[in-house]
């Protein structure tokens, strides 16, 4: 299916914004410049790190989970961080809420912060490449995971240590944001669709509709997993940026090639194409944080997957595991998208409808520049035609239960691989996406949104849609599949790859090989509670928990 360039727009990046361009501008000079974040001490780049080295710990991946997990375990252990990319800390689009769709569009093969790539399905999806990984580029809703997340993950949580794991997270970088028009008006629409209990700002998984929170502060700068990594002891921790590991370095044990394999370290690449090994020392471990793409992609890589598929690329097989890349997930989004007769304030996500449908609700608003990024700098009135505003309504689909896979494009690390979602090719999520588009058409008919709509003569109201409307009989079941099929994108929380029970086990070890855990959202086969960064920064900060205190007892 090829997308026209308004498609990825209107739903890949789901418009979000106003911005009287004159007060937009204004607020952006007026930004103050952050304090450095004090992490910065110890990240380097990997052109800097000698040819070999050793640690207890080595991270790769230094995203959502990786972060607050490296940033745990460096409390007691020698931990190094290899992260591909940069650092997110100066870079403008980077670390403003206003430079969320740029960010998502502005996108090179090999280095930008976000790494576009697009399913076999059709669908633009984006990843990211960078210190702090997705959470560096995401829309910043926080929400923690629903309670049959913790029954279904097949980990043994301890609820105690999760609690206590969010809190240490949100401490850092989660805020209550500001509601202004747009998400004003959607949380009044959704309790009069019958959204309801209304929960107020609340961080926790609770059906009505709420405020969740938000990792952009109030001057809507952005905090992410890499301000977790100030908490770090840094005596005992090194970040390299610009370090892509190309192969878990695999040992057996005893001359017998059937022997189980133990994780010796790991070889990466430095910006100017040189070689390191980072080498583990005794009791110590890889931690594969490379997220839902990068960790079952490096997996494959290491010789960890189905035995033939991996002979047919020429690799030598360390652990025939048929599961590896399989049950590969993604959250279809649905929705519309209006341009309003008033202006709108700028907002990604802050408010949601927890349904029992089986679908969540979310909003944004945006101003969408026409002009080129160099041309949009100088000011204009809001009534310029280089600019559209734009507000969205969304709903994401809980589960999905229909899964796809993962298969290699390229055995260079840095080539995106070959990814399929199937979306609602299981029944449940096409049921699911009707229910949630069905609500959305209920909030679009609420008071609420009546000032949204434009006069039309004869004074009628109507809404001005950008790209599909919904069906206009949202009762008929066969239009509305067919809306779902037409219009699906993805509201970006791909998950799974090595879940557990198939590739890791239920403390998240690679089954069949010593030394080697996988620590992120490539364990689940499910998407924890409406939006998954909480639960993945919650993971990193818990299964560090978890490590200290087992080296703690083997002492
Ligand atoms: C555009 C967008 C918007 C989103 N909005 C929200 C939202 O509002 N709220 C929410 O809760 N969630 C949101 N999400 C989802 C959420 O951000 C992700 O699910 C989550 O960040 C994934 O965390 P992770 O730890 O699994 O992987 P990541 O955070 O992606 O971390 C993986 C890291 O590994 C690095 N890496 C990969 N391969 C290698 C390698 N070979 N060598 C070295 N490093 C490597 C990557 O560069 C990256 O830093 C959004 C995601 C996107 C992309
Ligand atoms: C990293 O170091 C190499 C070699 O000194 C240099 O070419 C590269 O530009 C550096 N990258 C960054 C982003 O500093
Ligand atoms: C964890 O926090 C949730 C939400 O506040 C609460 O309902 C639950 O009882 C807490 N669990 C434990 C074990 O403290
Ligand atoms: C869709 O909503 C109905 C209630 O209107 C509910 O009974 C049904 O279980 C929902 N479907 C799914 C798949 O959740």
């Amino acid at each position: 299916m090829a997308r026209p360039f308004w498609f990825f727009l209107l739903h890949n990046a789901f418009l979000v914004l106003f911005c009287s361009t004159v007060s937009c501008a204004r607020r952006h000079f007026q930004q103050q410049q952050p304090q450095e974040p004090s992490y910065l001490k110890f990240v380097y780049n990997a052109t800097a790190f000698p040819s070999e080295d050793s640690y207890d710990y080595i991270i790769v991946g230094g995203g959502t989970a990786g972060s607050p997990l490296a940033a745990t375990i460096s409390e007691s252990f020698k931990v190094l961080v290899l992260e591909r990319g940069g650092v997110p800390y100066g870079k403008h689009n980077l670390m403003t809420q206003e430079g969320f769709l740029t960010t998502l569009m502005e996108v090179d093969t090999y280095n930008s912060p976000a790494q576009a790539f697009t399913s076999e399905d059709g669908v633009p999806n984006a990843r990211g490449r960078v210190l702090g990984g997705s959470s560096a580029i995401n829309a910043g809703f926080y929400s923690r995971a629903d309670k049959d997340f913790y029954q279904k993950s097949g980990m043994d949580w301890d609820l105690r240590v999760v609690n206590e794991s969010y809190e240490w997270v949100e401490k850092a970088v989660v805020f209550r944001p500001d509601l202004r028009n747009w998400q004003s008006a959607v949380r009044d629409g959704l309790l009069e669709a019958g959204v309801d209990p209304y929960n107020g700002f609340n961080l926790n998984h609770v059906v009505g509709t709420k405020i969740g929170g938000s990792t952009f502060d109030s001057s809507g700068r952005r905090h992410s997993a890499a301000d977790l990594l100030s908490y770090a002891k840094s005596l005992n921790i090194r970040v390299a940026v610009y370090a892509s590991v190309e192969r878990i370095l695999l040992a057996s044990s005893s001359a017998d090639s059937g022997a189980k394999r133990t994780a010796i370290g790991v070889v990466y690449r430095d910006a100017i194409g040189q070689y390191h090994h980072a080498m583990l020392r005794e009791n110590g471990e890889v931690m594969v944080c490379a997220g839902a793409i990068g960790s079952p992609q490096l997996l494959l890589l290491s010789g960890i997957g189905p035995r033939p598929y991996l002979s047919s690329w020429g690799i030598p097989v360390a652990f025939h595991n048929p599961h590896v890349g399989q049950y590969l997930y993604d959250n279809p989004r649905n929705g519309i998208s209006i341009v309003p007769p008033i202006p709108l304030d700028h907002s990604l996500i802050q408010v949601v409808g927890i349904t029992e449908l089986g679908a969540y609700l979310e909003a944004a608003s945006n101003v969408i520049p026409f002009a080129s990024p160099a041309q949009s700098i100088f000011i204009r009135t809001p009534s310029s035609p280089l600019y559209l505003t734009v507000a969205t309504l969304m709903e994401k689909i809980i589960g999905p239960a229909s899964s796809g896979t993962l298969r290699l494009a390229s055995t260079d690390v840095r080539v995106n691989p070959i990814v399929r979602f199937n979306y609602f090719s299981n029944p449940v999520d096409i049921e699911r996406c009707i229910n949630g588009t069905r609500k959305i058409g209920d909030v679009l008919r609420s008071r609420s949104m009546d000032i949204f709509k434009f006069r039309e003569r004869f004074g009628a109201r109507n809404f001005r849609f950008v790209g599909p409307a919904l069906p206009v009989d949202q009762s008929d079941h066969a239009q509305m599949a067919e809306f779902c099929h037409r219009t699906v994108s993805t509201i970006w929380h791909y998950h799974g790859g090595c879940v557990v029970g198939k590739v890791v086990d239920g403390e998240l070890r690679v089954l069949g090989i010593d030394a080697v855990r996988v620590v992120d959202g490539s364990t689940f086969d499910i998407s924890p509670g409406t939006n998954p960064q909480a639960a993945l920064m919650m993971l990193g900060r818990y299964v560090g928990l978890k490590i200290l205190k087992e080296r703690s007892r083997n002492r």
